[in-house]
């Protein structure tokens, strides 16, 4: 990388080794990455790493480092989910001890340094930190220091900002030097379409397949998806916006992708249309039996396969607001009809702590608790990577936590009827 005179300083130790050490680290990362040099972060970060696992000791060695040197991040951050919360997701004794005493014991430690860090506040631990609720929104054309899979790529293709898919603390020490190494998804060519997807199905699809299937095939190039304006229409509603986050969620943990355009809809395809397209880019059309083929695709990977599911996670990523309320109202509706009061299989519903608090104002919120609906703010995989809870029969509508865990997978319609019917 070509470094400015002020960055050959810092990289020399003018603001101090541990500033050193961080450019030094970025400098080695631009230059694998084929950077010629660093640009601007001109928003405030997300971190992914937002787990005190016991074994990560290097994490909280460099934290105290970065601590004791006085540095900061210049904007207060947002984090990742946290991986436990006793209160709302109850677990035996012995799942307990593992959590607290194994696997995450230096949770405590490391939300002290995170907050000493330029932590946002007590509620900033969601990875929806786009939503309106939370407030970690970046302008289009922002340049961000950001890891979260799904957040990268929701950041990239429905805000139109710049950021890379990064690692965990890269994404930290990019906040902290303020710069990140221009390359792929930071650059105009990064960012034109190697793939057209063509969407020839008869009704919208299921976002978490859809998303699913294009991530599978694209892995980590970028997709030009055509034809799914037809049913999202052409304006970034909540509905449409709630769409994209599932969708790009499957696409970045089914496959790599950090950035997709839809046609008429997302920033950049409005105003680039088809200029965005590589001329050499491929084709994948995608019907109803090419979905469903996806569908029938994935691995059951419970031990009995015909056992009775104990507990579903939905909300992964962490569900917005309208989700919420629509998912109270679908259950009340089909409870109602299976002649249930109670859902039957023990079911956790994940949102940011910012949208539960809003939620929790509503009478769906009531209706849903009513109903044997635990909320809560944690990351579901964190809970679920683990041999004791990786064991059970778990259900999901999520993509991402299918194929990160052992969960199986459901669409939405499927969920609704096993959870409220028990069948
Ligand atoms: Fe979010 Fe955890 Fe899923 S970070 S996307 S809830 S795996």
């Amino acid at each position: 990388m070509k470094l400015t005179k002020e960055e050959q300083q810092i990289l020399q130790g003018s603001e101090g080794q541990t500033k050193a050490k961080i450019m030094q680290t970025l400098v080695e990362f631009g230059d694998l990455f084929g950077a010629e040099e660093f640009v601007k972060v001109t928003a405030p970060s997300h971190f992914v790493t937002s787990f005190g696992i016991g074994l990560l000791k290097p994490v909280y060695r460099i934290m105290d480092e970065i601590i004791s040197s006085g540095l900061k991040t210049p904007y207060p951050f947002t984090m990742d989910p946290r991986p436990i919360d006793y209160k709302n997701v109850k677990c035996g004794l012995l799942n307990k001890l593992i959590f607290s005493k194994i696997m995450y014991s230096k949770q405590s430690l490391y939300e002290e340094q995170l907050a000493k860090v330029g932590l946002k506040d007590k509620n900033a631990f969601t990875c929806t930190c786009y939503l309106n609720e939370v407030g970690n929104i970046p302008k289009k054309g922002d340049i961000l220091s950001w890891a979260e899979s799904s957040a990268v790529v929701f950041a990239n293709s429905v805000l139109g900002a710049r950021c890379n898919r990064n690692s965990g603390m890269l994404d930290l020490f990019g906040a902290i030097l303020g710069k990140v190494p221009k390359f792929g998804l930071l650059t105009d060519e990064g960012r034109e379409a190697n793939w057209i997807i063509e969407l020839k199905t008869t009704k919208l699809p299921e976002a978490q397949i859809l998303g699913s299937a294009i991530g599978m095939k694209v892995m980590e190039d970028v997709p030009y998806v055509k034809g799914l304006d037809k049913f999202l229409g052409t304006e970034l509603t909540d509905d449409v916006v709630s769409y994209l986050k599932d969708f790009g969620a499957a696409t970045a943990s089914n496959g790599a992708v950090g950035l997709y355009h839809i046609e008429n809809l997302t920033p950049e395809a409005k105003e680039l249309k088809e200029k965005l397209i590589n001329k050499d880019a491929k084709i994948y059309v995608i019907d109803d039996a090419e979905l469903d083929r996806v569908y029938q695709s994935y691995p059951v990977m419970w031990k009995n396969k015909d056992s009775k599911p104990s507990l579903c996670f939905i909300g992964c990523p962490h569900l917005s607001y309208n989700q919420l309320v629509s998912w109270a109202n679908k259950i009340g509706q089909q409870l109602s009809q299976s002649g249930n009061k109670k859902v039957k299989v023990r079911t956790i519903m994940t949102s940011a702590p910012d949208v539960v608090e809003k939620f929790s104002k509503t009478p769906e919120y009531t209706k849903l608790k009513s109903f044997g609906v635990n909320i809560s703010s944690i990351c579901p995989l964190m809970y679920t990577n683990n041999p004791i809870a990786g064991s059970k029969p778990i259900i999901t509508n999520s993509n991402k936590l299918r194929t990160y865990s052992k969960a199986r997978y459901y669409k939405d319609d499927d969920i609704l009827k096993i959870i409220c019917g028990g069948k």
